[in-house]
C-alpha cells in the first residue's frame, strides 16, 4: 500500500525545531520558530492564564463534547475583542464566529468553506507570506499565486507593487492580508495604504481574508485591531482568522477562531451553519480548556488588564531586543546598515541573510532561522545576544 510513499520534506518552519532539538551544540539559539521566550530565554505561562486555570480548578467541570462552533462565552468574547463590543457590526449579529484550532485552524475552516462557495477561485498571498499559507489553501484545493509586497533590493515593501497586483486580480479571487506583524518580513502597511487596499479589495470584488496571528504585538490590543474597523466601515463581507498562541503564549492548546463578515443578520446564521459543516467533517468540535481560560481571562476585568499588561510587556521586550540586536550586530563588526531592524515590528525579523548564510549559521554557529531569512527577534535575550550577533558576523 505504502511502497509509493515519498518522504516528504521538513516543514520548513516546526521543521526546525526537530533539527534544533537535535542538535548538540551547548550554545544554541532557536529564531526559527515564531515563539516569544521570555528575558531567561523560558516559554511564558502568562500570569492571567495561570490565574483562569486556578479558577477554573475551584470548580472542575466534566469534560462533555463542545457545540460544534465552540464555547459560547469564547465565540463572543472573540467577536468584541476583535470587532469592539460597541460596535454595530457586532451588535447586529452580522458576524459568525467559531473557535478553531489556533489561527491555522481558522484559516483552514475558511479555505475549504470557500472552496465550497467559489471553486474556481484564486488565493492570493503576499510574496513573501507565512510558508504554511501557500501549503493551507493549496490543500485546500486551490491555485495559489503572490502579490508583490517586499523588495529585497531596497529591503522595504514594495506597495506600488502590491496594490497593483491586487488590481489586475479577477473578481472573487481570494485575497489574504497580514493584519499586523507580516510574517516574515516584519513590515506592516500603513492606515492610510490600507485605506488604498480596502478600495482595491472592493472595486474587485476580492474576498479578503485577514490573518490576525499577532494582535497586540505591534502597538497595542485596539491599535492592532483598528484595520478590522477598516474593513466593517468599508461594507465589505470578510473573513478574520484569529490566533492566541501567542498573545496568550497558549501555542500547544491551539486556541484559536475564524469570523465570518456578513451583510446581514440571516447571512451569518446561514455562513455558521455551513462553518459548522467544515469543522464537523474535520475534527468535530474543538477542545476545551484553551478556550475555557481565554474565555475567562477577556471577560473577567481584572484578569483582561493582567492580560493586556502582560501583551504589552512581551510587545516592549521584542523591541528592546530589536536596538539590541542593531547595536550588537554593528559592535559585532556588521558593515552593512542593520537599523531595518527597528523598523520592522512584531516578532520576526527579515534579516536580508540568503539562505546560505542562514544554513551556515545553523550548521557552524547552532543558529537557528528559516532559509528566507527570517529571525524571531522574540527568542532574543541579554544571554545569547551577543553569541546570536557575532554568529551573524561570521556569516555576512
Ligand atoms: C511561525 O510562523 O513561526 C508561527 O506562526 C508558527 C507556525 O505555525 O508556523
Amino acid at each position: 500500500l505504502f511502497s509509493a510513499v515519498e518522504l516528504a520534506p521538513r516543514d520548513p518552519i516546526l521543521g526546525l525545531n526537530e533539527q534544533y532539538a537535535a542538535d548538540q551544540n551547548p550554545n544554541k539559539v532557536n529564531l526559527g520558530v515564531g515563539v516569544y521566550f521570555d528575558e531567561n530565554g523560558k516559554l511564558p505561562l502568562l500570569q492571567c492564564v495561570q490565574a483562569a486555570e486556578k479558577k477554573l480548578m475551584d470548580t472542575p467541570k466534566p469534560r462533555g463534547y463542545l457545540p460544534i462552533d465552540g464555547i459560547a462565552a469564547y465565540d463572543d468574547a472573540v467577536k468584541k475583542l476583535v470587532f469592539g463590543a460597541d460596535a454595530a457590526v457586532y451588535k447586529d449579529g452580522r458576524i459568525a464566529t467559531v473557535q478553531g484550532l489556533g489561527g491555522t485552524g481558522g484559516l483552514k475552516i475558511a479555505a475549504d468553506f470557500l472552496k465550497r462557495l467559489n471553486p474556481g477561485a484564486k488565493v492570493l498571498i503576499s510574496d513573501p507570506s507565512w510558508e504554511n499559507h501557500r501549503a493551507l489553501f493549496s490543500q485546500a484545493g486551490f491555485e495559489v499565486d503572490t502579490y508583490r509586497y517586499y523588495n529585497a533590493s531596497t529591503r522595504a515593501l514594495d506597495f506600488d507593487g502590491m496594490l497593483a497586483d491586487l488590481k489586475a486580480a479577477a473578481p472573487g479571487t481570494i485575497a489574504v492580508l497580514h493584519a499586523c506583524c507580516h510574517n516574515p518580513t516584519g513590515y506592516d502597511i500603513t492606515a492610510a495604504q490600507w485605506d488604498q487596499v480596502i478600495a482595491v479589495v472592493k472595486e474587485r470584488q476580492l474576498s479578503p481574508i485577514l490573518d490576525m496571528a499577532y494582535q497586540g504585538f505591534a502597538h497595542g490590543i485596539a491599535e492592532d485591531g483598528a484595520v478590522v474597523g477598516k474593513f466593517v466601515a468599508s461594507g465589505l463581507d470578510f473573513f478574520v482568522a484569529t490566533s492566541f498562541s501567542k498573545s496568550f503564549s497558549l501555542y500547544g492548546e491551539r486556541v484559536g477562531a475564524l469570523s465570518v463578515v456578513c451583510s446581514t443578520k440571516e447571512e451569518a446564521a446561514k455562513v455558521l451553519s455551513q462553518l459548522k459543516i467544515m469543522i464537523r467533517t474535520n475534527y468535530s468540535n474543538p477542545p476545551t480548556h484553551g478556550g475555557a481560560v481565554v474565555a475567562l481571562v477577556l471577560d473577567d476585568p481584572a484578569l483582561r488588564q493582567q492580560w493586556e499588561e502582560e501583551l504589552s510587556h512581551m510587545r516592549n521586550r521584542i523591541k528592546q531586543m530589536r536596538a539590541k540586536l542593531v547595536d550588537g550586530l554593528k559592535a559585532a563588526g556588521v558593515k552593512q546598515d542593520m537599523s531595518f531592524i527597528t523598523t520592522q515590528i512584531g516578532m520576526f525579523s527579515y534579516s536580508g541573510l540568503s539562505k546560505d548564510q542562514m544554513v551556515r549559521l545553523r550548521n557552524e554557529f547552532g543558529v537557528y532561522g528559516t532559509d528566507s531569512g527570517r529571525m524571531c527577534v522574540a527568542a532574543l535575550n541579554d544571554k545569547n545576544i551577543d553569541y546570536v550577533c557575532q554568529s551573524i558576523a561570521k556569516v555576512v
